[in-house]
């Protein structure tokens, strides 16, 4: 399954190459609800990828849009909830996975503080 191959991504550039595979045909194999899904086209090969392992993860008990919606923008909320939701009865996330689902959580908080702050600053 394609999936393993961005699971196996720790962040180690070595595996560039392993990611643009999964990023190239990873969208088919999984059944979330795609005008949930985010367009992560602009961002970084590793955190596209980990991004196909939240979409997956996240999706299975509840929709994706609950988790982009949440208004979570702080990391040590993140780890809280990751963990949390790893603990709901069949939850199919691996403490493996959480590390691959935080780095991007984290990329995408950052990039909401981000949109938030230029908009202040834009429209003072
Ligand atoms: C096994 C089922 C299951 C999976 C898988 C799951 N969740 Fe949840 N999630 C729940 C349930 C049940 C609730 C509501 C109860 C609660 O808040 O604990 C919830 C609530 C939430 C909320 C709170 C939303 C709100 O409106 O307050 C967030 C955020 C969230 N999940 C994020 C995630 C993320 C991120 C993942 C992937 C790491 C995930 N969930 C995977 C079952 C799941």
């Amino acid at each position: 399954m394609r999936t393993t191959t961005a699971i196996l991504f720790t962040g180690a550039l070595a595996a560039f190459g392993l990611v643009f595979g999964a990023a190239a045909c990873g969208g088919a194999s999984f059944q979330g609800n795609r005008a949930e899904e985010i367009d992560t086209s602009s961002y970084p090969a590793d955190i596209q990828a980990s991004y196909k392992v939240t979409a997956q993860r996240c999706s299975k008990c509840h929709s994706l849009a609950r988790v982009w919606e949440s208004g979570i923008t702080d990391e040590d909320y993140w780890v809280r909830y990751v963990e949390r939701m790893r603990h709901q009865p069949g939850s199919g996330i691996t403490k493996g996975d959480e590390s691959v689902i935080l780095h991007f959580l984290f990329y995408y908080s950052a990039q909401k503080r981000d949109a938030g702050a230029s908009k202040t600053a834009a429209n003072p």
